[in-house]
């Protein structure tokens, strides 16, 4: 099979995220992906880059990211910078016939995902947009459960996506704050990856109504001691939905949740069942049968294991949990293996952009105080 030269930009969180489950997918994974080459990594420090190339095992370094997509050797740029560059780096890369990776949200405004789904379309290079919560082994099975009719009809879908990382009101102003810079609040930033589960469990979403709000609204300007920034964008986001299929829908979040650390929950309602998930707990599923004897009913919690794949391939003893990383682990084997045409590319930057349209919705929804309408 092919290898494929890898160039990561990015040194943060995501970065370190991706330089991981990129060094890790090939002997998790072995021969029934590619091998991933670590060409290039790059930061706008390029000291920086230095060091993390030599720590990841990475051959070469750079601090100029358009030299990275030009490289002959890199074959996949992964993009994991602030959402404001992603749009440009999505597009040169593919204009530059470079396979892309790149974090969720894919960009600032509707119209620049649509420019980056547009920009890969016409180059026929592959997409894979961060959306990782859909690669846990978890709630890959659920969806296995619900295809398989185990909770029978699904009638409706009620999630959350909650974090405390700006519940503190003494926070400073950043640039997260500032849509020119962000985007959207809570909805960019964890909502999408809700959407994500709704729209990989029940489907299609076919109308929104929605409220969101700012709770702090001004913070303390760490450029203009004394003076506080007036915060653009939304700390929470609720928003009924209707799937297409005419199921219900709830999409609750909010990143000024006190408590919360990475509060994905769901719970999918079936005419014969219910399953229900939380990510902080994420080697664990619930699932409630009403075809069980009336004596035994409840819910009985299901641990992570070998019985769950892809876990079987980290290791094979169920019950001793997999974590994040692993998570993005799998999601570098499945973009690796659907560019060796294993499988489609899910989610592409089709999907990402549908994801994209439902925030902006609920946007829209948020100002005319009415329902939306999402074209199919
Ligand atoms: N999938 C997930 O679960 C998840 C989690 C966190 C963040 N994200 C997404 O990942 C992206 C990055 O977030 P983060 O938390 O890793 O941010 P971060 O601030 O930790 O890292 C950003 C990196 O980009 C680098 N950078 C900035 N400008 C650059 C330039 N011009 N050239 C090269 N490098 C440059 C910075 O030096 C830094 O290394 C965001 O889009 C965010 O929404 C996704």
């Amino acid at each position: 099979m092919k290898s494929f030269g890898i160039g990561v930009i990015g040194t943060g969180y995501m970065g370190k995220a991706h330089a991981l489950a990129f060094r890790q997918a090939f002997a998790a994974f072995g021969s029934e992906i590619p091998e991933p080459r670590l060409e290039m990594l790059c930061d706008a420090d390029p000291a920086r880059a230095e060091q993390r190339a030599r720590e990841c095992g990475f051959a070469r370094w750079t601090g100029d990211w358009r030299a990275l997509i030009t490289d002959p050797a890199v074959d996949v740029v992964s993009i994991t910078t602030p959402n404001g560059m992603h749009r440009d780096m999505a597009i040169a890369a593919a204009e530059a016939g470079k396979h892309v990776y790149c974090e969720k949200p894919l960009a600032l405004t509707l119209a620049d995902a649509e420019a980056m789904a547009a920009a890969v379309r016409k180059a026929g290079v592959g997409s894979l947009a961060g959306y990782n919560y859909i690669k846990n082994p978890a709630v890959l099975h659920a969806k296995r459960l619900i295809e398989a009719g185990r909770i029978g009809r699904i009638i409706q879908f009620r999630g959350v996506c909650d974090e405390d990382y700006m519940a503190d009101e003494s926070l400073p102003y950043t640039w997260r704050c500032r849509i020119a810079d962000a985007g959207s609040g809570t909805l960019g930033d964890l909502a999408v990856h809700l959407i994500s589960v709704a729209r990989f469990l029940v489907g299609e979403v076919a109308s929104v109504s929605a409220d969101i709000a700012t709770v702090h609204v001004d913070r303390p300007d760490p450029t203009r001691p004394g003076e506080t920034g007036r915060v653009e964008n939304e700390d929470q986001a609720n928003a009924l939905i209707r799937f297409a299929g005419g199921q219900m829908g709830t999409l609750l979040s909010s990143r000024a949740a006190w408590g919360r650390k990475n509060h994905l929950a769901f719970e999918i309602h079936g005419s014969k069942g219910m399953i229900t998930f939380d990510q902080e707990r994420m080697n664990e599923l619930r699932l409630f049968e009403a075809a069980d004897p009336a004596a035994e009913q409840g819910f009985k919690t299901i641990l992570s294991g070998p019985a769950h794949p892809p876990y079987d391939r980290f290791m094979p003893s169920a019950g001793h949990s997999l974590g994040f990383n692993e998570m993005k682990t799998v999601e570098v084997a499945h973009l690796l293996g659907g560019l060796a045409g294993n499988h489609p590319l899910y989610p592409d930057f089709e999907e990402a952009l549908k994801i994209e349209h439902i925030v902006h919705a609920i946007l829209a929804s948020a100002k005319s105080g009415g329902w939306q309408q999402l074209s199919a």
